[in-house]
């Protein structure tokens, strides 16, 4: 499969959201990645459901939620509503994964499975078998713009060498200090889908950005 690239819209101009959706739309962008941030999880606050309905409105792309919440099981039925194509949850805040997983599918939406950068991928050897997809983050969620953590490449090929051991096909997300030489090696490790979030939105040419990472 061809990789995916999904910009993450809290680098972009708040007061301008519109604007921002319609360059994802009219650009070469995969998906549009949405940071739901609860001030507990992690240490910061970003937008919540009300934002989310209004950008579904003028969305074009598949919206992959990002939940860096505590309890995101209490959230489905909101995510589903906000036509979300993938709710990611992480591993750290959700004691009966494999509950939220199977609940996230029946409300009609991808799950996936999110790693902070201290979790280790084998810790997902069971659940492996019923999720769409692995968020690996290659930062401490909870911030744009921080510095990509070097290991993650190395953890994400570990993470692709699991899925094909067992004969899956999970998506590989990764997240956090993403540009092009960072992409490009995560992309040779096994990643699917960039998230990039700075490197888009602060760029002097968007739309040429997320061309130069749709060819890496
Ligand atoms: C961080 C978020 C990311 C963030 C990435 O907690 O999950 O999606 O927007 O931003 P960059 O690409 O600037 O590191
Ligand atoms: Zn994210």
């Amino acid at each position: 499969m061809k990789h995916l690239i999904a910009p993450s819209l809290l680098a972009g101009d708040f007061l301008h959201l519109q604007d921002e959706i319609e360059m994802i739309n009219n650009s070469e962008a995969d998906w549009l990645h949405l940071d739901i941030m609860d001030g507990v999880f992690v240490p910061n606050i970003s937008f919540g459901f009300p934002v989310l309905n209004d950008i579904r409105k003028v969305c074009k792309k598949p919206m992959d939620v990002h939940l860096m919440i505590v309890e995101p099981q209490k959230f489905i039925k909101e995510v589903a509503d906000t036509g979300a194509y993938m709710m990611n949850v992480h591993y750290e805040a959700c004691t009966h994964l494999h509950r939220t997983v199977t609940a996230i599918k029946e409300a009609g939406m991808k799950a996936g499975v999110t790693l902070n950068p201290h979790t280790p991928v084998c810790l997902l050897e069971d659940i492996l078998y019923d999720v769409d997809m692995v968020l690996l983050m290659t930062v401490n969620p909870g911030f744009g713009g921080q510095k990509f953590i070097e290991h993650s490449v190395e953890k994400t090929a570990r993470l692709k060498d699991m899925i094909e051991r067992k004969g899956l096909h999970t998506l590989i997300e990764v997240d956090g200090g993403v540009n092009m030489e960072t992409g490009k090696r995560l992309l040779s490790a096994g990643a699917d889908i960039l998230v990039t979030g700075s490197f888009v939105f602060k760029s002097p040419d968007p739309y040429q950005t997320i061309r130069e990472l749709k060819e890496l």
